[in-house]
């Protein structure tokens, strides 16, 4: 009877903690979701500069960037096991070195058009442009086209 009582309890704690940790993985998968809608919130006024449908804005220009660098930062850590899903490529966990790389990548990118600074659209391009390749470069082999 004690026994059976033992084993009741071992389940329902087996369970909740499986519930935990697949809403944990669940939770994670949401919170990669959003980080990606934040970066490309913070691409909107970077594109609409560089295509000239907005002034050049340097502070705009270096938010964006921020937002970016804290989210190349980010990203790495989102993708545990068990959180596959959503627009993720499953290439993501059968090729972890090669999505590491393209974070990378996009990092150093990042990092040299914070350093970079431009102060108008003319120096802007190049820099910015590179920044913004690292987005196809990444999604064409880890991120499932939906639109
Ligand atoms: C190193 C890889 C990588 C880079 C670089 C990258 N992304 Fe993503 N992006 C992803 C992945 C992975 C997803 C799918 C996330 C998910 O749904 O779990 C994604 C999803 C998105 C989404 C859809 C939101 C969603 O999850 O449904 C948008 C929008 C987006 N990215 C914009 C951008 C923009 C804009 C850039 C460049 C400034 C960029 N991304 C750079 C990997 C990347």
């Amino acid at each position: 009877m004690q026994t059976n009582r033992l084993i009741r309890k071992l389940v329902l704690v087996l369970t909740l903690t499986t519930a935990a940790v697949v809403g944990a993985a669940e939770d994670i998968a949401e919170e990669r979701h959003e980080l990606m809608e934040g970066v490309r919130d913070a691409t909107k006024p970077v594109g609409a500069m560089l295509k000239g449908e907005r002034d050049f804005d340097a502070g705009q220009l270096q938010e964006s960037l921020a937002v970016f660098d804290a989210a190349s930062k980010k990203l790495g850590d989102l993708v545990p096991a068990g959180s596959e899903g959503g627009d993720a490529a499953p290439s993501i966990w059968e090729d972890p070195d090669g999505f590491a790389a393209k974070i990378e990548q996009w990092q150093s990118d990042i990092a040299r058009a914070i350093e970079a600074d431009p102060q108008n659209l003319a120096d802007a391009k190049p820099v910015v442009g590179q920044v913004l390749r690292n987005c196809k470069g990444c999604h064409d082999s880890y991120r499932i086209e939906d639109d």
